[in-house]
């Protein structure tokens, strides 16, 4: 399983960045304990940081193929950029949106994030969290699905069949 971990603009400075809204955690300490939940699930994750919005668009376009699943924390991308929703949209690539911040109880431009159709599902509110949920969420979608009838049997000699 290969996951992409995506940090868009300005989450260089978290730690430093308006802790009350963001916290006080960095992104290393953030990057090391995904790292750590990646590496027990036995999946690789690539983590990339760019406060630009080309760069984020390659690295979707790019993933097809690479990756089994995508995590994004867009930020200010999050409420404008039509390029990176347009990215995720043609990779195919299942996408979850993260933010730390609950962008829906914050100023109204931050209300609406035009990346949100195009992706699975999305996390928010829970700080560094919600990146562990999110990649969570996508190791699960990343899983090689087990087929009904193993599972099925599984079940049966679980309950003594
Ligand atoms: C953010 C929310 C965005 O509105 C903001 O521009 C960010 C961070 C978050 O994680 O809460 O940079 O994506």
């Amino acid at each position: 399983m290969k996951i992409l971990l995506i940090h868009g603009p300005n989450l260089q400075l978290l730690g430093r960045r308006q802790p009350t809204i963001y916290g006080t955690a960095d992104l290393a300490t953030i990057n090391q304990g995904l790292r750590r939940l990646a590496a027990a699930r036995g999946a690789s994750l690539t983590i990339v940081q760019s406060n630009h919005e080309g760069d984020i668009v390659g690295l979707i376009g790019a993933s097809k193929d690479r990756y089994d699943a995508v995590v994004i924390n867009p930020a200010a991308y999050t409420h404008t950029s039509v390029a990176i929703r347009d990215a995720i949209e043609a990779s195919g690539v299942p996408t979850i949106e993260v933010h730390l911040s609950n962008i829906y109880a914050r100023e109204p431009f931050r209300q609406h994030s035009v990346i949100a159709p195009v992706c699975r599902g999305q996390v928010c509110g829970f700080g560094p969290e919600s990146y562990r949920l999110g990649l969570e969420a996508a190791l699960g979608l990343a899983a090689p699905q087990v087929p009904a009838a193993r599972r099925a049997a599984r079940k049966g000699r679980r309950m003594g069949g």
